[in-house]
């Protein structure tokens, strides 16, 4: 059984993959900022606000000497109700890509000793399509923007953590009925995070660096 640590798992995505993963017999951590909305237990919890340094690092020496198989980058925001290029909150703005792009390397640098420590572990970011390349829908600038950014980052660090056995892989898990995908979204959580599981089971060094959907297609940057 592996030992699975996943920021923003509270609500959404991120509860319903520790959920599924609880459920499997796996050793889960569920790292969050604000009220737990699991409504039972599930895994082990600890805090975690990912746009703050002190907060990973008191995470990273809470779990200091404790192997961590796989990470899973999953918090995000939105960002803010104004985002579009020719009118834009910049301070919102900044906000969204704090949280969704040095976020997410901020809690994987702060966790690599635990995955060195691990032996072929693997890390992913939940990323989404509208940060692709191929998309050019044009709102949503801000999160579009940060999603291509955080996809940047991880191919750069699969690079990086290729050498170690460390495999690395950006995700899109669909639109998805949570919070943030609203109520007309196509895809219930279950099944997304399901999806996700699968993705991540066959995740290797020979897969790493790339972009998946949530149901194993392999997608544009
Ligand atoms: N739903 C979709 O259709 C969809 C599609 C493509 C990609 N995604 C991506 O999937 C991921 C999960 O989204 P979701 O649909 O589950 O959204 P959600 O229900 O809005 O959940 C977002 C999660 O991120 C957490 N979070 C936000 N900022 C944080 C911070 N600074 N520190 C720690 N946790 C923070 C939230 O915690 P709080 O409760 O504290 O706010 C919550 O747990 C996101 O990265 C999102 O961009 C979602």
């Amino acid at each position: 059984m592996a030992t699975i640590l996943i920021a923003g798992a509270n609500r959404g995505i991120g509860l319903e993959l520790a959920r599924q993963y609880a459920a499997e017999g796996h050793d889960v951590i569920r790292c969050m900022r604000g009220t737990d909305k699991a409504g039972e237990e599930i895994g082990e919890t600890r805090p975690l606000d990912v746009t703050d340094d002190a907060s990973a690092a008191a995470l990273a020496k809470a779990l200091a000497g404790r192997p961590i198989d796989l990470v899973i980058a999953n918090a995000g925001v939105i960002g803010p109700e104004k985002q579009s290029a020719t009118e834009m909150d910049f301070p919102g703005f900044l906000a969204v890509l704090d949280t969704n792009v040095l976020g997410p390397l901020r809690v994987v640098q702060a966790l690599l000793p635990n995955l060195r420590a691990a032996g072929q572990a693997r890390v992913a970011v939940v990323s989404s399509q509208m940060g692709s390349f191929r998309s050019t829908q044009p709102n949503f600038v801000a999160y579009r923007a940060s999603k291509a950014a955080v996809n940047k980052v991880f191919q750069c660090l699969a690079g990086d953590l290729k050498e170690e056995g460390i495999a690395v892989a950006a995700l899109h898990p669909g639109w998805v009925r949570t919070d943030m995908g609203g109520p007309g979204a196509d895809l219930a959580v279950e099944t997304s995070a399901a999806g996700i599981r699968k993705v991540l089971d066959d995740l290797d060094l020979g897969r790493t660096g790339r972009f998946y959907a949530y149901d194993g297609t392999e997608l544009e940057w």
